[in-house]
């Protein structure tokens, strides 16, 4: 049932590639140039009246919904905010019908997300979800919704979902761009295309496979981790810390790496490794100054960079190469080397990494 692999982990990260095509499959139409999901298409009035988009998810869901804040602001222009369900649904938000709010869940179930929408409901917002279990509460509680291909995912740690989510969330971040003439042709076509090669691309990151077992035995060990990006790969830094400290019960902190200098800075010493993605474009210059930041106080740099990267691999300690894509698809890519870095640590520290302690699959308890 693992496929030859040792974990359900390792199983769903290597499958991503394929739960990437199947999300999209159907959808993107690169060579009609266009993108059709029912959800969206048969609600569009819904999304272009919107005042803004509001994203309720939790854990790493909610750590899709940030990249998503990047990629609709960036594609659509529609203004993105970002919420905790738990925080959201006991705020009192402000929340009426000019609003469109999106729920976020791999499983469904969970039910702070679940409430989050009853109360956006409640206040006449149409609700989109966007789940991976077909017929989950999420999917039947919202209005309308587009699902993630992502087929079955059993390992606690949440991988391919996030994958796919992002993949669902580009696909009507590029929708709405268009409806709203937002996007010139060209770029829409570039990014139509983009997306289409992700999968492939997926696929030649996961072969650093073997160079991050070498630098997971390296600091297998380390009793903190700081993960650092910026821009869209800002939510990556976060979802890499959460991974590592799910998986392996690491201390780990994801920060956009600007606000290193007010605060987490003191933490760098030479025990410390830090995890910076470093690809290109993105505020590259400003990363790699980050890095020599780092650098200077001896902390260990474990750089996530653009295939051919030349500046920041003078810099670090260890680099991990991925391709080149488009600064909004990076997160698809700059992921999957901070999914296997927990795993393979997780796995020399003996850890349960399938069921980590405490933690379970679908949270239908707040
Ligand atoms: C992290 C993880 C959790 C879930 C969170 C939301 O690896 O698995 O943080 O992402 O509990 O779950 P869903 O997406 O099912 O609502």
């Amino acid at each position: 049932e693992k496929g030859g692999y040792d974990h359900f982990m390792l199983k769903e990260i290597y499958e991503q590639p394929d739960a990437i095509v199947d999300t999209y499959r159907g959808r993107l139409l690169v060579d009609e140039g266009i993108i059709r999901m029912a959800g969206v298409d048969d609600n569009i009035e819904k999304f272009l009246n919107a005042n803004r988009i509001i994203i309720v998810a939790c854990g790493t869901s909610w750590h899709a919904g940030l990249v998503a804040e990047y990629i609709f602001e960036e594609f659509a222009r529609i203004p993105v905010e970002v919420e905790y369900a738990s925080e959201f649904r006991y705020r009192n938000p402000v929340i009426n019908e000019k609003d469109v709010v999106i729920a976020i869940s791999q499983s469904g179930e969970t039910a702070d997300t679940l409430a989050a929408i009853k109360l956006a409901k409640e206040n006449g917002a149409f609700v989109f979800g966007v789940c991976n279990v077909v017929g989950s509460s999420i999917a039947r509680e919202t209005d309308a919704g587009a699902y993630t291909h992502a087929g079955p995912e059993i390992g606690v740690a949440s991988t391919k979902a996030f994958t796919t989510q992002i993949t669902v969330l580009s696909l009507i971040a590029l929708t709405l761009a268009k409806a709203k003439g937002k996007l010139s042709k060209s770029d829409y076509h570039l990014y139509l295309n983009e997306l289409e090669l992700i999968p492939k691309k997926v696929l030649k990151a996961l072969t650093a496979n073997e160079h991050i077992i070498k630098i997971s035995e390296t600091y297998k060990d380390a009793s903190n981790f700081l993960y650092l990006g910026r821009g869209f790969n800002f939510p990556v830094a976060l979802e890499g810390a959460l991974k590592l400290k799910e998986i392996s019960y690491i201390h780990a902190e994801g920060y956009p790496a600007a606000e290193m200098k007010h605060g987490p800075i003191a933490l760098i010493d030479e025990q410390m490794p830090v995890v910076v993605i470093a690809t290109k474009k993105g505020h590259y210059e400003k990363v790699v100054s980050n890095i020599q930041e780092i650098k200077s106080r001896h902390g260990k740099i474990i750089a996530v960079v653009t295939e051919g990267d030349i500046m920041v691999s003078e810099l670090a300690d260890h680099v991990i190469e991925v391709p080149e894509t488009v600064e909004a698809f990076t997160p698809l890519l700059t992921t999957i080397p901070l999914q296997l870095l927990s795993y393979h640590i997780a796995v020399m520290r003996n850890c349960n990494v399938d069921q980590p302690r405490n933690l379970a699959k679908s949270v239908t308890v707040e």
